[in-house]
């Protein structure tokens, strides 16, 4: 089986799970079509940082495709969602012929993406680094601005107000860049940067709904 044979067995593996899941479980937040395009954008960043930083990238896409495949599975916690997911993707991944050792450092990659911790004892990975920095910058995106503004788009008021506080989160983000790689830190400084200025222009002209003073 060649590589992107792999792929797409572990995209349509990933893809019929989210939809599954999201189909048994409905729910506000269960929306599989963002998911998967979440998952494709992760995995596109996730080659980028690994090519940068010369980390194995067939390890980080196949983690990145991965990382999020028990998004929506009934978990005690969503913060569980890693490991579960790392469980779940071991059998396909042993199935593709990945060797032992490639098998558990991907899904320790999956299983330490939310919070760091995994079931079984690996050493730390640049692999595991990236395939957390690609989600963080997707995360951030141009698309989560308007995941931000949406919501109260018919009250530029309370918009402004929501804003001013989340500009302050996001310089707080910019002064303690939190990603691993410096390829991802640079790649999610950018993101940062694009959702500070665009908010800071929105408060700006909500400002200016008021009448002009000399
Ligand atoms: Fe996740
Ligand atoms: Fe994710």
């Amino acid at each position: 089986m060649n590589q992107a044979e792999r792929y797409t067995r572990l995209a349509d593996f990933v893809r019929d799970r989210l939809e599954r899941m999201a189909q048994s479980y409905p729910n506000a937040n269960h929306d599989p079509v963002y998911r998967w395009e979440h998952t494709l954008r992760v995995a596109q960043y996730g080659q980028q940082i690994a090519l940068a930083e010369g980390a194995d990238v067939e390890q980080v896409v196949v983690g990145c495709l991965l990382h999020d495949v028990a998004h929506f599975d009934p978990l005690e916690s969503y913060k569980d969602h890693g490991r579960a997911g790392a469980r779940l993707s071991r059998p396909l991944l042993v199935d593709l012929g990945y060797s032992p050792a490639q098998v558990k450092s991907i899904c320790y990659a999956i299983a330490v993406h939310v919070d760091g911790k995994s079931e079984f004892e690996h050493p730390h990975t640049l692999e595991a680094d990236i395939v957390s920095d690609a989600d963080n910058v997707d995360r951030f995106g141009a698309y989560r601005i308007l995941q931000w503004c949406l919501p109260e788009m018919g009250d530029f008021s309370a918009l402004a107000r929501k804003l001013r506080q989340r500009v302050t989160q996001l310089e707080g983000y910019l002064a303690n860049n939190p990603l691993e790689t410096a390829t991802g830190r640079a790649l999610f400084a950018q993101q940062l940067q694009r959702q500070v200025t665009f908010f800071k222009d929105l408060i700006a002209e909500y400002d200016l709904s008021r009448p002009p003073v000399r």
